[in-house]
């Protein structure tokens, strides 16, 4: 009621806006996208490198996985206008990115999310660079597709909070979302529906593509692009000590399996069994999907509940001994590649160093000036009201 109510306000204060221009949406792909068959397919530099020839796990050289592309240059945009468009929620307040914020590396800057009026959910959120990659989603691993994902979001209580029936209903109603979709899926019956709507989200995240950091021009060649100190993080990274690229293997810096590690919930929260329930698996209590490391200077605090504000809080934690946060009591099969690496204050300090040469936001697509709901684009937490952006003092 309160969002049509919004909505209502909004097309009375702006008609001449609302009714002005008309919405078109891009017919060309996203930098370092080529535009084959009226798809957008990703160029890297990366596709030189053949990951079925093993060039050894965590070397320089290793491929990239497979990987979505081939949306069409329309599906992207329209993506891009739906991920900003608090339409999208029940009450106009949240869109994609009040929680997957541009300036926060797609995350957003808070331990765990806070969704429609101010409910706290049960996680922090990842970063949504390279998602195109990956195979399973979640934290947790419970969804095997970028479409899958988005159902959560749109509609968990504690998040978004819509309906299908009242999500669509307000895209129909909307003065130019259902041109924008006609446009986005010519050949479909019906091109508004929930189905092409995912899909297009998909679309847009899978142009969000990190790959071309001050480490991926020392990896493609160029010794000087990193310092020295940066090289000796890299080398204690991925040293069979410290064991780091094991998981977090390049070039994503994750390897997407699902680990046991160990990490601890913030003060006070109960443990949160993570794939376990998944895969409906003992062994995999406390287990959670390895996150990337790519951007990760910029998506502070750290972990799946956030527990850690700092970086180095993070990587120190793999220092501190194996299974030392795992509450008594608790039977946790902590996985073989966490042990007790004895790092040193230097090594922990390069470590941390080398973490930002992963930095690349060179792809970063812009914020829509003008959404086609009528609405504002939200890409911060100040809709919510009861959310105010946290600080961090780790930089
Ligand atoms: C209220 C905050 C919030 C909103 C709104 C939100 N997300 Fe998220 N997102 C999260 C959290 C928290 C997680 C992790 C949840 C978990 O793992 O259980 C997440 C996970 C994801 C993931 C999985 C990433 C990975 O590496 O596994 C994707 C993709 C994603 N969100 C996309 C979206 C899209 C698309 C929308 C809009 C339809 C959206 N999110 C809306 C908070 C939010
Ligand atoms: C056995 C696999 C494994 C190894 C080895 C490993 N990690 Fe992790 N790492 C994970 C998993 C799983 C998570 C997510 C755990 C969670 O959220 O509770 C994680 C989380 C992190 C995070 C937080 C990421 C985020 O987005 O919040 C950082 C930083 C990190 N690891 C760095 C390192 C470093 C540095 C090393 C080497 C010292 C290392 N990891 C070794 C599996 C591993």
């Amino acid at each position: 009621m309160k969002f049509l109510l919004r909505l209502l306000i909004l097309s009375i204060v702006m008609p001449v806006e609302a009714a002005g221009q008309e919405f078109v949406l891009k017919d060309s792909c996203p930098p370092s996208f080529e535009l084959r068959d009226s798809g957008c397919y990703l160029v890297s530099r990366y596709q030189f490198y053949d990951s079925l020839q093993n060039r050894g796990v965590g070397g320089t050289q290793t491929g990239l996985p497979e990987y979505r592309d081939g949306f069409s240059p329309q599906q992207i945009d329209l993506g891009r206008y739906l991920f900003f468009d608090p339409i999208l929620s029940r009450d106009g307040s949240l869109s994609c990115a009040s929680c997957h914020q541009p300036d926060k590396g797609f995350s957003d800057g808070q331990a765990r999310s806070i969704g429609i009026d101010g409910q706290v959910t049960r996680r922090g959120a990842p970063s949504l660079w390279n998602v195109a990659f990956l195979k399973r989603l979640f934290w947790d691993a419970r969804a095997d597709s970028l479409e899958e994902q988005a159902l959560g979001p749109l509609f968990a209580p504690d998040e978004m909070a819509n309906t299908p029936l009242q999500l669509m209903q307000a895209m129909e109603s909307s003065e130019h979302y259902p041109a924008l979709f006609a446009q986005a899926y010519p050949q479909t019956a019906e091109p508004l529906s929930l189905e092409n709507l995912t899909h297009a989200l998909a679309a847009f995240q899978s142009s969000l593509v990190s790959l071309n950091s001050r480490y991926d021009r020392y990896a493609l060649g160029h010794h000087q692009a990193l310092s020295e100190e940066e090289i000796a993080g890299m080398n204690v990274y991925r040293s069979f000590v410290a064991r780091c690229a094991e998981c977090h293997t390049p070039p994503l810096f994750t390897n997407q399996q699902v680990a046991v590690i160990g990490s601890p919930e913030p003060e006070g929260l109960p443990l949160d069994v993570g794939a376990e329930k998944t895969f409906n698996a003992a062994k995999l209590k406390g287990g959670f999907k390895v996150p990337s490391l790519r951007n990760i200077v910029r998506t502070a605090p750290y972990m799946h509940s956030g527990r850690f504000d700092s970086l180095r809080e993070a990587v120190e934690f793999y220092t501190k001994g194996r299974g030392h946060a795992v509450p008594d009591g608790v039977q946790m099969q902590i996985h073989w590649h966490i042990w007790e690496p004895q790092l040193t204050e230097q090594e922990i300090d390069d470590i941390v160093t080398f973490l930002d040469a992963l930095t690349d936001e060179s792809l970063m697509p812009s914020i829509p000036g003008r959404l086609p709901s009528g609405l504002a684009a939200v890409h911060d937490n100040s809709n919510n009201k009861h959310n105010p952006p946290r600080e961090h003092s780790d930089e």
